[in-house]
């Protein structure tokens, strides 16, 4: 048995849960738009061709915010040839995943979709093929007034009310390779600075997010960080994280701690950024949009996944199936972002639909929920108000990857009400073997427990469809009872290798 101690105060507080946290992403690749959220035909297709069932699980996911169109994709994306009439719009080669895209789905049609699930857009810009002009130009189409060319062009596609989207990614991943119009930091400092300036006076109210490095493994990561902000630390507000964690080579310990390495990735962004806004001597912080996270088999499933032949008709690619042992690493992920609340106020589950994703479709056929939906739907729902700054004492075990790592993670949210209570949620992950007794130590406050889920790290993906995956979740996933209400102190048990959530009211005194 595992001990581990936690102590929460409601008056030590990390930072605001910002709801953009709880964001997703729908990129043109694969299944994700096509037969994904879109597939007019489908039985429960709404007017506009996309699936009601698709709809009502994004929903239940909790889903706060999407980021569109990309991804890899945004870097050779021409959005002028995806507005106005369908009928006049061409295909074209997406070079990003080799695949002939029909153009039917375009920005009017997402961001009509997003407004109409209450969904907040977060859209990117392509600054691999294109520049500053057809950045500003998209801005002026999606949040101008009409009386000048591109908000009338939107207006004339039948849209007459801006649809004010906020939040703005620079391009890419502009640092890898990979990249369609790849830069060096140097470039794509200049260019996302120009651009940014350039968008910011067609609409000064939206926020800016510059591309961070697309890992911390990649060579110039923290070098890019640095140069990046060096060129656009005054015009914008984010800086952008992407991480995607996998089992390797059989190493459970090093996966189920992947949380750890999240958790320095945040850190020494922070501090590059900070580093930059200290030589400035600004008092400004720059926050992180951790735009795109996961577990994505990527090195073990799919290796060849970038070397694509061209497809068409949206081919199954990066379909993953996911297991209770990714759910809790998912689980556990999300405990690392709630205790970097303060400086991660936008994330992205990445994807939404069909590619690394929580939610599964056939065409024609069902929708269904993957494992990775539990942890993230529960936490969606239940984090509010502010995450506590939990004091965590807990053994900690050795990973071949990460180094020493705790073995027991914990973040807590409250969301104090006027009179002083106010509901509580609790996360846990118990990463170890063992089952782990934690005790929480609320002085302060009087705690009671409601109920609770649990997610254990079942390792068997689900792979054969909606029915076998809802037996998969049968066996991970279960609902806990309530604990009552304590003064001082609670213990809970943690399965082996398991995501606990716990939710209840917490009072002053
Ligand atoms: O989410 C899948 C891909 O992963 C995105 O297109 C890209 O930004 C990242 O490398």
């Amino acid at each position: 048995m595992t001990n581990a101690r936690i102590t929460l105060h409601p008056d030590f507080t990390v930072g605001t849960v910002d709801r953009r946290l709880f964001g997703s992403f729908v990129e043109h690749l694969g299944r994700a738009v096509y037969t994904g959220i879109y597939e007019p035909g489908h039985p429960t297709a709404d007017g506009d061709g996309f699936r009601e069932d698709v709809a009502d699980l994004t929903r239940e996911l909790g889903v706060s915010m999407v980021r569109y169109p990309g991804g890899n994709f945004v870097s050779n994306y021409v959005w002028e040839d995806g507005v106005g009439p369908r009928e006049e719009r061409k295909p074209f080669i997406d070079l990003a995943w080799r695949t002939i895209e029909p153009n039917e789905v375009g920005t009017d049609e997402f961001l009509q979709w997003a407004e109409r699930m209450g969904i907040e857009p977060m859209m990117a810009v392509n600054l691999g093929t294109r520049g500053v002009d057809a950045a500003a130009a998209l801005v002026e189409y999606c949040n101008g007034e009409a009386g000048s060319r591109w908000a009338d062009l939107r207006i004339a596609n039948g849209r007459a009310k801006p649809y004010g989207v906020r939040l703005w990614c620079l391009g890419n991943e502009m640092d890898g390779p990979w990249q369609i119009g790849h830069k060096d930091a140097h470039e794509y400092g200049k260019l996302a600075a120009e651009a940014g300036k350039a968008m910011k006076l067609v609409d000064p109210s939206i926020e800016l997010v510059a591309c961070g490095s697309s890992s911390m493994q990649m060579p110039t990561f923290g070098e890019w960080e640095r140069t990046v902000l060096s060129y656009t630390y005054d015009l914008v507000d984010h800086i952008s994280m992407h991480a995607y964690y996998e089992e390797l080579e059989g190493d459970r310990a090093s996966f189920l701690a992947s949380g750890t390495a999240m958790d320095r990735f945040i850190r020494r962004v922070v501090a590059s950024a900070d580093a930059v806004g200290a030589q400035r001597r600004s008092d400004k912080e720059i926050t992180i949009s951790f735009d795109e996270w996961n577990v994505w088999y990527l090195e073990s499933r799919f290796p060849g996944e970038q070397n694509l032949p061209l497809q068409r008709d949206a081919p199954r690619i990066i379909e993953d199936v996911y297991s209770g042992l990714d759910a809790v690493v998912v689980g556990d992920l999300l405990v690392t972002l709630l205790n970097h609340a303060d400086r991660v106020p936008v994330a992205c589950l990445a994807q939404l639909v069909n590619v690394i994703a929580p939610i599964m479709t056939e065409p024609g056929g069902e929708a269904w929920r993957q494992p990775t939906f539990h942890p993230f739907a529960t936490t969606a729902q239940l984090a509010r108000g502010v995450a506590l700054d939990l004091r965590v004492q807990v053994p900690t075990t050795t990973s071949a990857r990460h180094g020493e790592t705790p073995v027991v993670t914990a973040a807590a949210t409250w969301d104090e009400a006027p009179d002083g209570a106010g509901a509580l949620a609790l996360f846990l992950t118990n990463r170890g073997a063992e089952p782990a007794e934690v005790t929480i130590e609320h002085d302060g406050l009087t705690v009671r427990i409601d109920g609770g889920a649990q997610m254990v790290a079942d390792s068997r993906p689900a792979v054969e469809g909606p029915a076998h995956a809802a037996s998969v979740i049968e066996q991970c996933w279960s609902e806990l009872p309530a604990l009552g209400e304590a003064t001082g102190r609670t213990t809970v048990t943690l399965a082996p290798e398991s995501w606990t959530a716990l939710r209840g009211v917490a009072t002053r005194g």
